[in-house]
């Protein structure tokens, strides 16, 4: 089955072939990205995102399907984001994939972005495919929550942040630092240099950093994103308002932080949060195996960090590869070839939705 995908929820337009054939097949995945227009702004700024999706569509839609060697009578499946995101970006490709749909004859799915991200892990081809029933985390600059995936269409809500996202807190407290929007992968970058001053170490950086002298320093000290609650829930918003205030103080005193060292406490105060909210999850969920996906799970200290979790915890873990965690319309043909084989197919009355729609599961 040859499924044409799309994807338009916040700045990227990207459109995709995948093949599903007893496992996927990624053909072509073009990126169209926008965080250069954006970066002008420091975050992303809606209306210029929609015309922008607007401009790029067509062309990244002939470019998907020349870079497979496929033109669209060669397509099955026609798949589109329509929710979560931004409703004018969304709006975009919604349009265009209803309207290539009707115009040739050809069935059209609707998915949902974050069950696409976290189809990515179906991506990894063979030996590194995840199977549900499994716990996921998407980590994006929209989203921080742990899923309990139960199928490949039906997955619930176990744990979530209470307010800010752990992407948006990075790129927020980086730009404060002077890493250009989005703040992601320099403030990783950073961070690696922050713990290899703190602990002396190139290799073994993160293990020794909790005893590290930086770390121990209360001047800098930096408070947990994980509730203490028995849940499975996070709140960045504590993290990110105390980053804020440290940064300010110092300011005041005329005093200059150390970004290296602040950014790798802030980045492990994330990280051992996210580790220990999974930790309780596959406590809870015995013999269930780790997905993450989304922007964030292309952060070197996460993934280094929850390869140990998963391992004490004698699970596999799936991460995608660095180029399908950020958005991507490949993941959205993934989820695609699911939803379609379950009969869930979109009409003609298709619209986009800003809200995150995936419930809570019931316990
Ligand atoms: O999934 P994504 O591309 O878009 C959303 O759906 O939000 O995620 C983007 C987020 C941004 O906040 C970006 O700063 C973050 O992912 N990101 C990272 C890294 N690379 C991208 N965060 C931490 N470490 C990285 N290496
Ligand atoms: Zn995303």
């Amino acid at each position: 089955m040859n499924i044409l995908a799309f994807e338009s929820s916040c700045d990227e337009t990207s459109a995709a072939v995948v093949v599903a054939n007893r496992g996927f097949k990624v053909k072509s995945n073009i990126i169209a990205s926008q965080v250069d227009t954006h970066r002008l702004y420091g975050g992303v700024v809606p209306e210029i995102a929609s015309r922008a999706h607007t401009e790029a569509i067509s062309r990244i839609t002939y470019e998907a399907l020349d870079e497979a060697g496929m033109t669209l009578s060669d397509i099955d499946v026609i798949a589109v984001t329509a929710n979560p995101g931004l409703i004018g970006a969304l709006l975009v490709a919604v349009n265009f994939a209803k309207a290539l749909a009707a115009a040739n004859n050809i069935p059209l799915v609707a998915v949902d972005h974050i069950k696409g991200h976290i189809a990515s892990c179906y991506l990894g081809g063979k030996g590194n495919v995840a199977k549900p029933p499994f716990i996921a985390l998407a980590a994006s600059g929209g989203h921080t929550a742990i899923y309990h995936v139960v199928s490949h269409t039906e997955l619930y809500v176990i744990g979530t942040t209470r307010d800010d996202a752990i992407g948006e807190s990075f790129d927020k407290i980086g730009r404060m630092i002077g890493i250009p929007y989005p703040a992601g992968r320099g403030f990783d970058a950073l961070s690696k240099e922050g713990f290899i001053k703190a602990t002396g170490d190139s290799e073994n950086f993160y293990e020794k950093y909790k005893k590290s002298a930086a770390y121990k320093d209360k001047e800098t000290y930096l408070p947990s994103p994980a509730l203490n609650d028995g849940s499975l829930d996070f709140s960045f918003s504590g993290l990110k308002t105390a980053a804020i205030n440290l940064l300010h103080r110092y300011e005041q005193l005329g005093k200059e932080i150390d970004r290296p060292l602040f950014a790798a406490r802030y980045t492990y105060e994330a990280v051992e949060a996210v580790a220990k909210k999974l930790s309780l999850a596959l406590d809870k969920y015995p013999g269930h195996d780790l997905c993450i996906a989304g922007g964030v799970a292309a952060n070197s200290h996460l993934r280094n960090r929850l390869r140990a979790v998963a391992e004490e915890h004698g699970v596999n873990l799936y991460i995608p590869s660095l180029d399908l965690c950020g958005d991507n319309a490949a993941m959205i043909g993934a989820q695609a070839y699911y939803e379609y084989k379950k009969g869930n197919l979109a009409d003609s009355t298709l619209n986009a939705s800003a809200l995150d729609k995936i419930e809570a599961e019931r316990t």
